[in-house]
């Protein structure tokens, strides 16, 4: 017998199966020939939030959950996040290896290249009510891009591919800034391509705003913030199959071009549980307001009444490995812009969480939102652009992560079961009377608008 294999013994009828494993893994289509019954479909797998189950074969990124590990082509985040800058590791998942001097001065400067946006963006920008949500604008605006640029279609050429890898990673600060812009009701602020792509970022937030609240970002601070703010890209770059990721290959699976498909991916991110846990983060330390009110915060929690947001990882039983990073980060923001006071609550409730049982026992530890918001708001960000901050660096590993599932001759247009509990055959009946007092009028008159 193949030792690398299953045996399954089907107890509705007593037959055995063997079933080959491959990287522990084993393929959902051969449980098919598992049958109760000649002419029976034949048996599925059943997982709802894809809890177990491996979509992909990929090469991009790596974590190992239980001991705090992420790598990116295989190269530790801690050591890309020190030594290396966000454009050249968007160019070391896209391209796979990290680029030499030469291939970085291309690559850095096709970037500049491409950083404008076409000035119909601009007007199709105009047409956003002036509060609209940036995230909103930007996943848009990501999706309008194809129409500005309709020979992205072309998805087998791999030129036509990697000019629109260029593009993206170039024009999301771009679109990002400018839905930022709008919603303020100040002007534009173009690209400046002398610029680095973090202070190019910067230069087009905050250019000719005033100081936000007590904290004073101003232009002067760009550059040495724009390092931080290089490392939080870095850090962001890519997450494995994550919703959003998931989003993007099942997107693309349809052969979608990729500005459409990373829209989607960006959709999937406005979600709070996915983009939006940082602002949480925010709200709950604000909520809880001062030191002194921690043990009762965690009280709370425990007692199940409220989550601690920035704890806790589906994948990562130990300390996000990013969150150790950005802890580091946040003080380097502080010595430049003066302490956010939320700091020193997130420190004591870090502190008092990690000596609890009842943190200690589920493995709960903090995650990479736990600091990053605090680290943003110092930055003078609104909440609502934390998830666009997250989608400028996150673009590159969807980018990536699209062009992986296109080359995998194993895929298919992404298409999964389910398991029918609806009704029956029904026979048609006119609907036309709703019986007085029936469900069906009660629910209709509960949906009319109330008149004011
Ligand atoms: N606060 C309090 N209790 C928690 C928390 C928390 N933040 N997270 C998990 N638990 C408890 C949960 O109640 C459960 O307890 P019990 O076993 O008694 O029922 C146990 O820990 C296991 O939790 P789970 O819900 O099964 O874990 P999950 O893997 O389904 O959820 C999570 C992971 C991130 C959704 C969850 O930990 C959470 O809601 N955290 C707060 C929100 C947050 O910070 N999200 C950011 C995630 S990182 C961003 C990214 O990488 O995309």
């Amino acid at each position: 017998m193949n030792q690398d294999s299953l045996t399954i013994t089907d107890n509705r009828t007593g037959k055995t199966y063997e079933v080959p494993l491959e990287h522990g893994t084993l393929r959902a289509m051969d449980l098919r020939q598992i049958k109760a019954a000649a002419g029976d479909f034949g048996l599925m797998s059943y997982d709802p939030g894809y809890l177990n189950t491996a979509s992909c074969k990929s090469q991009i990124t790596f974590i190992d959950g239980d001991q705090g590990i992420l790598r990116y082509r295989g190269f530790p985040i801690e050591q890309l996040a020190e030594k290396s800058s966000f454009l050249e590791v968007a160019y070391l998942l896209y391209f796979g290896n990290l680029p030499c001097a030469e291939e970085l001065s291309i690559w850095d400067r096709g970037i500049r290249y491409h950083t404008m946006v076409h000035e119909g963006v601009k007007r199709f920008l105009d047409g956003f009510r002036y509060d609209a949500h940036p995230m909103g604008i930007l996943v848009s605006t990501i999706a309008a891009l194809s129409t500005f640029y309709p020979e992205a279609k072309n998805i087998f050429d791999p030129e036509m591919r990697k000019i629109q890898y260029y593009r993206l990673v170039a024009k999301m600060p771009t679109l990002a800034a400018f839905a930022y812009r709008h919603r303020m009701g100040m002007p534009y602020v173009y690209p400046d391509n002398s610029l680095t792509y973090a202070e190019n970022f910067l230069n087009m937030m905050f250019h000719g705003m005033e100081p936000v609240g007590d904290r004073h970002l101003s232009l002067d601070h760009i550059p040495e913030l724009a390092r931080v703010l290089d490392i939080l890209f870095i850090l962001h770059a890519d997450h494995e199959q994550n919703c959003s990721t998931s989003a993007i290959r099942m997107v693309g699976s349809a052969q979608t071009d990729p500005f459409t498909a990373i829209s989607a991916a960006a959709a999937a991110l406005y979600g709070p549980l996915h983009g939006g846990a940082n602002e949480a983060v925010l709200r709950m330390l604000r909520e809880i307001g001062s030191r002194d009110k921690i043990p009762a915060f965690v009280q709370e929690v425990k007692a199940g009444n409220k989550l601690l947001y920035g704890f806790g990882h589906r994948v990562y039983k130990s300390y996000d490995p990013r969150a150790k990073i950005i802890k580091r980060a946040a003080d380097q923001v502080f010595e430049i812009l003066g302490r956010n006071p939320l700091i020193d609550i997130a420190l004591e409730l870090e502190r008092i969480a990690l000596e609890d049982e009842y943190f200690v026992k589920r493995k709960l530890y903090p995650n990479v939102d736990f600091y990053s918001g605090i680290i943003y708001e110092a930055f003078g960000f609104p909440t609502d652009m934390f998830p666009v901050l997250f989608a400028i660096a996150r673009a590159s590993g969807w980018y990536t992560q699209w062009e992986e599932n296109l080359k995998d001759d194993e895929q298919k247009i992404a298409r999964p079961r389910q398991v029918y509990l609806g009704s029956g055959e029904t026979a048609y009946v006119p609907q036309e009377i709703c019986l007085p007092g029936s469900e069906k009028a009660i629910a209709y008159k509960t949906i009319q608008p109330t008149k004011r």
